[in-house]
């Protein structure tokens, strides 16, 4: 079999169901071995813990076509491990760190003619997840549990892909002091729905959530991590403990500082002096980097200097090395690169 008959440099970034997902359960306080299943349904109990009580974390990572043609995922371990951290917050069984790597190289293997091809600008997504399916009603933790992994073939996350967006400083919260930004729980996504609908409705791409406690402070967007470049060309980098630890932003700390001879400073950030900054971008997995035009705040405008049209000069660098070490064009540092053979 060869690849699938997909266009997909017009892919966007959506769910298209593949051949086979893994799927391993937890019963009696233990994980089963697991195994790839051709089954795309989940069936459980109409009491299940993720249905009444959101109990579910999940995770997200892309495997790519290299350019010399091999199957690559990008540091695996960290979304075992930050997926490790999660379910222990959510007070659920952890799914062991190196199961979790070979459940991604099985479902990366089972559906290898998904994974697109290289220079599609299209890669394979991959998500992991676990939740709570046996009946709970009183307020508590599952007895049992299930983890899977699916994969789908994604473009980019923005329409317009490396087009510069407007976001908004959002009215609403992400994350409480001391609650649970700092996991990807299902549960913080719920509730940014309404807030990311609003946006929508208003034209705007995404939320700047600010933090919760004293709202001066910059956290994060929705679905990604921020960045900014300072006056001097050096990246200043958002600090919060209720921000989900990116691991493409915590890459790219390392490529600026190794790579690009960059300085950068993890400090927190206060939205009034972001107008200072030449650019600013979005970082995660699904946005890779995606360049900000415009910031709305209640009306005033703050622009950064790439302006509406192209990505700024050290956001195309962090992008060009990033991406270059992802699909194999530049040499990575030691254990970032999950080959799947
Ligand atoms: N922040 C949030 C809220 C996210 O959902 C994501 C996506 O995973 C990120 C940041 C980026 O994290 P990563 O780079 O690990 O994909
Ligand atoms: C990711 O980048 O993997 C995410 O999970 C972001 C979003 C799709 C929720």
């Amino acid at each position: 079999m060869g690849k699938k008959n997909i266009d997909w440099s017009s892919l966007g970034f959506g769910y298209m169901q593949t051949d086979k997902r893994y799927v391993s359960n937890y019963k009696d306080g233990a994980w089963d071995e697991g195994c790839l299943t051709e089954d795309a349904t989940v069936a459980i109990s109409e009491c299940a813990g993720v249905l009444q009580y959101a109990q579910t974390c999940f995770e997200g990572l892309k495997a790519y076509t290299t350019e010399d043609g091999r199957t690559v995922c990008f540091r695996p371990d960290l979304n075992a491990q930050r997926m490790f951290d999660s379910a222990q917050r959510l007070e659920m069984p952890t799914f062991p760190v190196d199961r979790f790597v070979d459940a991604v190289v099985q479902t990366v293997k089972a559906n290898i003619d998904y994974v697109p091809p290289y220079g599609s600008g299209a890669s394979l997504y991959l998500r992991p997840y676990m939740f709570g399916s046996s009946a709970v009603i009183g307020v508590k933790p599952a007895d049992e549990y299930q983890f899977r992994v699916f994969c789908t073939p994604v473009g980019p996350y923005f329409k317009g892909g490396a087009k510069p967006i407007v976001v908004k400083v959002s009215d609403f919260d992400r994350a409480a002091p001391h609650g649970t930004g700092h996991i990807k729980a299902g549960l913080n996504y719920a509730m940014s729905l309404h807030a990311i609908q609003t946006a929508h409705r208003e034209g705007f791409a995404e939320n700047i959530y600010l933090d919760p406690g004293t709202r001066t402070k910059i956290e994060e967007t929705g679905g990604a991590n921020i960045i900014f470049v300072d006056e001097d060309g050096n990246l200043v980098v958002p600090k919060s403990d209720s921000i989900l630890p990116s691991i493409t932003r915590r890459s790219l700390v390392d490529v600026a500082q190794t790579y690009l001879g960059l300085k950068v400073t993890e400090r927190e950030v206060l939205l009034s002096e972001v107008e200072n900054f030449k650019e600013m971008g979005l970082c995660g997995t699904a946005a890779v980097i995606s360049p900000v035009g415009k910031i709305n705040d209640h009306g005033k405008e703050i622009c950064f200097s790439n302006g509406m049209e192209k990505m700024g000069p050290v956001m195309q660098k962090l992008y060009d090395t990033l991406t270059g070490i992802q699909m194999g064009r530049l040499e990575a540092p030691e254990g970032w690169i999950k080959v799947i053979e």
